[in-house]
């Protein structure tokens, strides 16, 4: 990593709280050093009250642009200045770009949801989903899947009831989107459902690190052979969930490739310049595996 720093340095970082372990400077400082550019990317930990204060002193620095996380990511709406039009119809910001003072809010999750099922396209057309969740992941894999992809229906799938039905709400009145199949209680009993569906998405949380031995089920025989499995998480970079639908023949991915795409598309909006992104998934896969 490089040591000297000036200046003429541009800053750029990430706003969350608390901050957890992320592999986003990670990402974002080694495709600096590949490309050879005078970035840095920093983690701010910014408690809930010091959000505003902290976006006004990020124009008054002239920092670039930053990552946004949890638990800031709706709440930073309110003090953007123009939002693009996956961020307004998402209702999330996940990137800002502080263009001369302005700042610009972007949700580049889609981005990676896009890229990671763009060798998918033509079998998700006209076919059944279902989607594991109803959080901010969800609205992300949910926008992508309406806009680009046109499957025939979404199945949603989640533990709290009404979370599930501010969901479809959601989508039904943002986007006039009304092929919501239905909607089931996690975990699912009917193992139809997953077992139907062409494409299954896990946007939960349930399986991360540490808690690796978790999985949204245990049934194989919700898989087949001729499904595509994707699971959202990237740490571990192949989920339980991943490994049982495999056993049945499934074609499955995990959420590397979406990690690295959003930053990517990050990295693009803040410096103009495209990511060496297959360098940076090989650093970081060897970063995850020490
Ligand atoms: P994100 O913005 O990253 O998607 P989130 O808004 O907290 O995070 O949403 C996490 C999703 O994972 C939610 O759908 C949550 O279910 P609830 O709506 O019932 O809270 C789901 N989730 C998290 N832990 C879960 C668990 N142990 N079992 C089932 N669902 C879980």
């Amino acid at each position: 990593m490089r040591d000297s720093f000036n200046s003429n340095t541009i800053l750029t970082g990430l706003i969350g709280h608390p901050i957890k372990q992320s592999f986003s400077p990670f990402i974002q400082n080694v495709a600096f050093e590949l490309k050879n550019m005078d970035y840095l990317y920093l983690p701010f930990d910014i408690p809930p009250a010091n959000l505003k204060n902290a976006l006004s002193g990020s124009v008054a620095l002239g920092i670039r642009g930053f990552n946004v996380t949890i638990p800031h990511k709706e709440k930073i709406i309110e003090f953007i200045d123009t939002l693009s039009e996956e961020a307004a119809m998402i209702g999330a910001v996940n990137t800002v770009v502080n263009d001369h003072g302005k700042l610009i809010g972007y949700n580049t999750d889609v981005t990676g949801v896009i890229e990671s099922l763009m060798p998918f396209k033509d079998e998700i057309a006209g076919s059944i989903v279902s989607v594991v969740g109803a959080g901010g992941g969800a609205r992300a894999v949910i926008y992508a899947l309406i806009r680009h992809f046109k499957p025939m229906e979404i199945n949603l799938i989640n533990r709290t009831e009404e979370r599930a039905l501010a969901l479809l709400n959601y989508f039904s009145t943002k986007m006039k989107y009304d092929s919501f199949k239905n909607y089931e209680l996690f975990p699912p009993d009917n193992v139809n459902i997953l077992k139907n569906s062409k494409l299954i998405i896990n946007t939960t949380s349930v399986g991360m690190f540490p808690d690796v031995n978790d999985t949204i089920t245990e049934l194989e025989e919700s898989f087949n052979s001729k499904q595509i499995v994707f699971d959202i998480i990237y740490n571990p970079p192949d989920s339980k969930l991943l490994k049982i639908a495999a056993r049945s023949g499934a074609t499955v991915f995990g959420g590397v490739r979406m990690f690295i795409q959003q930053a990517a598309k990050s990295f693009e909006l803040w410096t103009g310049e495209k990511m060496p992104v297959e360098e940076v998934t090989k650093s970081l896969e060897l970063y995850m595996a020490k």
